[in-house]
Parts: structure tokens; C-alpha cells; sequence
């Protein structure tokens, strides 16, 4: 269903690759900030285009990831679970985003026990939210957010360092459907979600391999990298507005349209 959508950005005024936490981020290579801010103004505009209200955190000096809003919280039902970053490099965004919904009223918010990333590894659907471990969020935090949000959490393994975040391999399309690849996640987790969603669209390598699966659904119009071709076509047969993006930049930290994009759900 579409409906109008409520998000937070960063703005990447302090953007950099200096360090390496996921094996997208070459410091050597670095990346160009002026670049980054203009295609994150260019993803801001499309959301506003579309009629979605875009709220912005300000940026702090020093956290060069700050961007991937996603990663800040998981906002379900007006109620803010915190994050707790995996590597000391991010730690204190943690505090700033759980600030910034402090300072906004929200009063259900959760100082986490443990290590998650927000929306990066929770994805929420409408009767579920899927959530991603392997790499950054730890399983004791999966059962810490389904005792706050009294809302069923599904465990999905990834395998991939590529795919490090649940949001880098699936993304949802709906409420009730998703797309993914397959190839970032254990057996078991593919089964689980063959089970779960017969009908999910399936990425190839190319598509995930361009950070592909890390687009936004309002549920009629998919906001997606541009070189994700293969899943345009499929998206676009399947009945979607699809619209791409060059976030290249920013893909040289490893993120691309959802990782700027933290969703709050009243
Ligand atoms: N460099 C960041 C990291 O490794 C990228 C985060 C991307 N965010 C996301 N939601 N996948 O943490």
C-alpha cells in the first residue's frame, strides 16, 4: 500500500572512506565527498518529489558513516529501539540518533542492551520483522527488539561479508513480499525465506554485487541503485515505479539508497 512516508537523513558533510569495517571501504582509494552530497541531495529530492516528509539529523564531525540513517534506530509503532554499533569506529551515533528522538517527543525509546545496527539488519514488514546476524547485530538483540516491539522476529543468517547488513541482500517490496539474494544467506535462512515468501522477487549476483537489494519501497515506487538493471526489469514487470539513483559514491562506503534512509513508522 502506498502511503506517505516519514524519513531521517544525514547529511554527508563529513562523508569519507578513512577507515575499513566492511570490505566495500578501501581508504586508500577514499571517496569524493562533494560527489557523495550531491547524490544525497539527488536521493533527499526524490523522496520529497514523491511526497514523503524527509526530517535530517545533523551531521557530526568525526563519524564519517553517519550518513546510513538506516543504521541509527528501528522505529516501529512510534517506538524507537536504539542502536549499539558493532565496530568503535561508529559507537557514538548510537547516542546521537537516540538524542535526536529524544528531542522530538518520541517516548517510548529504547537504550539498547545489544549489539544492533538498526534498520541496517531489521526489516519490518507487516506482520514480521525480518532480522539479519553474521556479521553486526547479535541474535540476543533479535529477541531484545521482539520483547519491545511485541512483534515477531525472524532470524536470518548472512554469509557474505559483501552483504554484511540484512539490508545490503533484501529489501521489502510490500508489507508482505520482499526481494533478495539468495546467495547472502545460510541454507537454512533461504529456506526460511522460500517458505515465507513464495513469491519474493529474486536478485542475481550481478544486482546484489551493484548493492541492488539496498533500495526503498513505499510500496508503489522502488527507489533503487542504477545499475541494478536485471531487478529494474523484474520490479518494472511486476507492476513498480522504479527509480534509480547513482549513489556510486556513497556505495564506496558500502551503502547505497536504503543505508541513507531511517523510516519511522507511527
Ligand atoms: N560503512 C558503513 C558500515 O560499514 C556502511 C553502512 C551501510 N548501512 C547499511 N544500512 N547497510 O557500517
Amino acid at each position: 500500500m502506498t502511503r506517505v512516508r516519514h524519513y531521517l537523513m544525514c547529511r554527508p558533510d563529513y562523508f569519507a572512506v578513512e577507515y575499513a569495517i566492511n570490505p566495500w571501504m578501501d581508504p586508500e582509494a577514499g571517496a569524493d565527498r562533494s560527489r557523495a552530497i550531491r547524490q544525497w541531495e539527488g536521493l533527499k529530492a526524490v523522496y520529497e518529489e514523491l511526497g514523503h516528509r524527509v526530517d535530517l539529523i545533523e551531521p557530526i564531525d568525526g563519524l564519517p558513516d553517519m550518513v546510513f540513517a538506516a543504521n541509527g534506530a528501528l522505529v516501529v509503532d512510534g517506538k524507537v529501539y536504539g542502536a549499539r554499533f558493532a565496530n568503535a569506529e561508529r559507537g557514538p551515533e548510537g547516542p546521537a540518533y537516540l538524542t535526536w528522538f529524544l528531542g522530538r517527543g518520541f517516548s517510548e525509546v529504547k537504550e539498547p542492551e545489544h549489539v544492533n545496527e538498526g534498520e541496517g539488519d531489521f526489516l519490518s514488514l507487516d506482520h514480521v520483522i525480518l532480522a539479519g546476524t553474521g556479521f553486526r547485530t547479535r541474535p540476543p538483540a533479535h529477541h531484545e527488539a521482539q520483547e519491545f516491539f511485541g512483534r515477531p522476529v525472524v532470524t536470518l543468517r548472512l554469509v557474505d561479508p559483501r552483504y554484511y547488513h540484512l539490508d545490503t541482500a533484501l529489501f521489502p517490496l510490500d508489507g508482505g513480499n520482499v526481494a533478495y539474494y539468495p546467495g547472502a544467506f545460510s541454507p537454512g535462512s533461504r529456506a526460511v525465506l522460500e517458505r515465507m515468501f513464495p513469491d519474493a522477487v529474486i536478485a542475481s549476483a550481478e544486482d546484489a554485487a551493484v548493492l541492488g537489494l539496498n533500495a526503498v519501497s513505499d510500496g508503489r515506487h522502488i527507489v533503487i541503485n542504477a545499475e541494478a538493471g536485471g531487478l529494474e526489469l523484474e520490479l518494472k514487470r511486476r507492476g513498480y515505479d522504479v527509480i534509480p539513483v547513482d549513489l556510486s559514491e556513497l556505495r564506496k562506503a558500502g551503502g547505497g539508497p536504503k543505508c541513507c534512509t531511517l523510516e519511522i513508522r507511527s
